[in-house]
């Protein structure tokens, strides 16, 4: 394949969507638009990137810095036509270019590698659709052949009966395609240059027109309102669904379960409705994630069962472990294998060995705990003492009794029992009792208060 550049057309206003952001930084599936369509692009390996850009401003550009793209401003915004040009003077004359569009997210890399049969036809992408409105309709000779795209409002009734449609989506030989946008005039209902007229002028010229069918409608919806996105985050939520239906995962309800980002799933993982994967996750054999959950890039080792209503955020848990439900992992949470942590426990930045436990009502940040470690109820580590962080470690088979306080920086040894309601400030020996608090007195004839009349 000769070498190819992709241009993305992103300087639409939106004015549909009634929101002060560009349109194309709105999220599907928990990224804005443009970023699907970036790595889409990305992953085809062209030569360069071109991002067209305009309403919204710097921000596009900004959101997207992490992608190897060109931003080309294009102001003010005379059409689609108009659009491609301000690309041209960077593109060589060899090769191909491929037109694709910031508000048409679903697009997939495999209907655009089947565009890229042919370098030396004008391709394009189109679809029959049950209801054309709203698209340029593509008009074909009785042989079949292609002869032009006209625009919805410049359609005679005949030609609004049309159903195939041109999707926009477009791959032109670069020489060509710089000689016909050179020749655009904006002699039409909307006074724009469009990039469709390109084909009518293909035609004249001899050069071949092909099109081409994408693998499903949904890869070409584009996005001009809050409606449409909503029905397309739904229709892509079902094409997540159906796809770790088809690899053997059990939903419990296959229309409540949210992807947003890449969900690798082991063999009989179980996940109930509602919950809500974001980032890269995964999940190994056996797992079952209980109703309501997040969990946000992390992995999850086999055999483990998470209760309804965790959170979990840039951890690694083991196999066999048991959390939530209402279990809070924050980022940089190391569960081992075999650990249980239970309602109302929140871990932060922390390093749990194998069979250990902290079932109720807990901080513990910045720590390591060894394993065989029992943390008792509302067990609090007290890691930051208003400017800085301070680990606590705790060793193997250490028992915390319930309502403790550990003070950072701070070292239980291993095999120490701590005493229910320490405050624990200095390190405490191993293999025995520690306990600080206020010894337990009773008064006697202390009487309680009486209301007063
Ligand atoms: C365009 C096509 C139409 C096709 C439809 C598919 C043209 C003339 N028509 O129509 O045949 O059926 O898409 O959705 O191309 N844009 C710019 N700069 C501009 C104008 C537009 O970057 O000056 C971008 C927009 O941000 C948008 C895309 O190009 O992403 C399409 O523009 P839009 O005005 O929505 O085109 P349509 O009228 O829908
Ligand atoms: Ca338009």
């Amino acid at each position: 394949m000769s070498p190819f550049n992709i241009v993305i057309l992103a300087a639409g206003k939106g004015t549909r969507m009634h929101s002060e952001q560009a349109k194309v930084l709105h999220n599907l599936a928990g990224r804005p638009l443009l970023q699907h369509v970036l790595e889409c692009a990305t992953a085809l390996k062209p030569e360069q990137i071109y991002v067209v850009y305009g309403h919204g401003g710097e921000a596009v550009p900004e959101a997207m810095r992490h992608f190897a793209a060109q931003f080309v401003k294009q102001e003010p915004q005379f059409g689609t036509g108009h659009a491609v040009q301000q690309v041209m003077p960077q593109l060589s004359d060899d090769g191909t270019t491929l037109v694709l569009y910031g508000d048409v997210p679903l697009i997939q890399q495999a209907t655009l590698q089947n565009m890229r049969q042919t370098n030396d036809a004008l391709v394009l992408l189109t679809v029959s659709l049950e209801n054309p409105a709203g698209y340029g309709r593509i008009v074909r000779n009785s042989k079949g052949e292609v002869l032009r795209i006209i625009e919805e409002k410049d359609a005679t009734p005949q030609q609004l009966e049309i159903r195939e449609v041109n999707t926009g989506i477009l791959l032109a030989p670069t020489k060509l395609l710089r000689g016909w946008l050179a020749k655009l005039r904006n002699n039409n209902a909307q006074a724009e240059y469009y990039l469709t007229d390109i084909v009518g002028m293909a035609v004249q010229q001899g050069v071949a027109v092909h099109t081409v069918q994408p693998g499903h409608v949904w890869e070409v919806q584009g996005i001009n309102s809050k409606l449409q996105l909503a029905v397309l985050e739904r229709t892509w939520q079902q094409v997540e669904a159906a796809s770790l239906l088809e690899q053997g995962v059990t939903l419990i309800d296959a229309t409540r379960i949210d992807v947003r980002g890449k969900l690798v799933c082991g063999s009989d993982v179980e996940i109930d409705v509602g919950c809500i994967f974001s980032g890269d996750v995964s999940l190994g054999d056996g797992v079952h994630v209980g109703a309501y959950s997040m969990i946000k890039n992390s992995s999850i080792a086999s055999g483990t069962q998470i209760a309804p209503y965790s959170h979990i955020d840039g951890s690694e848990v083991g196999a066999d472990c048991q959390i939530g439900p209402y279990a809070r992992l924050r980022p940089g949470s190391e569960l081992h294998d075999h650990v249980h942590i239970g309602n109302f426990v929140e871990i932060k930045n922390s390093d749990i060995a194998a069979h250990s436990k902290a079932n109720h009502l807990s901080y513990i940040g910045d720590s390591t705990v060894g394993s065989r470690v029992n943390i008792g109820a509302g067990t609090i580590t007290c890691n930051y003492d208003g400017a800085n962080k301070h680990r606590t470690v705790i060793k193997d088979d250490v028992f915390v009794g319930s309502a403790t306080q550990l003070v950072a920086p701070v070292t239980l040894g291993a095999g120490a029992t701590i005493g229910a309601g320490s405050t624990i400030t200095r390190d405490a020996p191993a293999d025995q009792l520690t306990v600080s608090r206020g010894k337990q007195i009773t008064i006697s004839g202390w009487k309680r208060p009486i209301k007063k009349k």
